[in-house]
């Protein structure tokens, strides 16, 4: 019988962005099927590669040299779908990463359950930037795109309450209080569709970040630990500069992210 450990890896292996989108979410229902009818899946034990397999294009270029456009013009706002759509397929593999890479630590069934479904939420939001992109003219791949997006994997590849503090927690909610202006740029630009699909990412990007906040809360009580200070200690140690305050501190409350966590980690505090 398959492992879910064996299916996260396949994903991983999967260089075709919409084929492992596409895998993504098979598994997931795979996953939840044999949840419901009380036969789960064993977890398994299988190596996750050190990077996840991605196709030739788009270029990964650093940062500084991946051009900037204004979102005024539409060149710009499809290099904004296509910055968004980069980040989706990325969040795929990361996902199945932390089911994979952390099985010598127990952990509850709802571990899993809540890290595959946040996988096939990733793999729906990739297929929506993906099409809004084709619908557009343009694809996925068309434009270079941002490398070291793996770079928080491999700095927190050894340590699961890093990888949450990180990864859900930093990363991810950064991606709360990012969203709602960017829906805002495709409104005034009354390109509907791409409002619709940024609207369904933003909505379900909330659970990702409380599903970080609910696991890491969880390994700070199994050893006692007190979550504040861990989480201070594990972002200014494994997450490379400080965080950038606006901060959507409703939405980040909605994720079970107090003020107290983010705000001493920004530059000025
Ligand atoms: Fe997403
Ligand atoms: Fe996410």
């Amino acid at each position: 019988m398959t492992t879910l450990s064996a299916m996260a890896v396949e994903v991983l292996g999967t260089p075709d962005p919409r084929e492992k989108a596409a895998l993504s979410r098979r598994h997931a229902d795979a996953w939840r099927a044999a949840r419901e009818v009380g036969t789960p899946l064993p977890v398994g034990h299988a190596a996750p590669p050190d990077r996840p397999a991605r196709p030739d294009r788009p270029e990964l270029k650093n940062p500084r040299d991946v051009p900037r456009r204004r979102p005024g013009s539409p060149e710009g706002r499809r290099a904004l779908l296509h910055a968004v759509a980069h980040i989706e397929l990325n969040a795929v593999d990361l996902h199945w990463d932390v089911i994979a890479r952390f099985t010598d630590t127990p952990l509850p069934m709802g571990f899993y359950d809540d890290w595959v479904q946040a996988a096939d939420d990733e793999a729906k939001h990739f297929g929506l930037m993906a099409d809004c992109l084709e619908a557009a003219g343009s694809h996925y791949g068309a434009l270079p795109a941002h490398a070291g997006m793996w770079r928080a994997a491999e700095d927190t590849a050894a340590d699961l309450m890093a990888r949450l503090a990180v990864v859900p927690m930093v990363l991810e909610a950064r991606g709360l209080d990012v969203t709602p202006g960017m829906i805002e740029i495709f409104r005034r630009a009354k390109e509907d569709d791409a409002v619709a699909a940024l609207e369904i990412i933003s909505a379900e990007e909330v659970a990702h970040v409380a599903y970080g906040s609910k696991w890491f809360h969880f390994l700070c009580g199994r050893h006692d630990l007190d979550p504040k200070d861990v989480f201070h200690d594990l972002v200014r140690r494994h997450f490379h500069g400080p965080l950038k305050p606006p901060f959507d501190e409703a939405r980040r409350a909605e994720a079970g992210l107090p003020p107290d966590f983010y705000w001493p980690l920004t530059e000025n505090a």
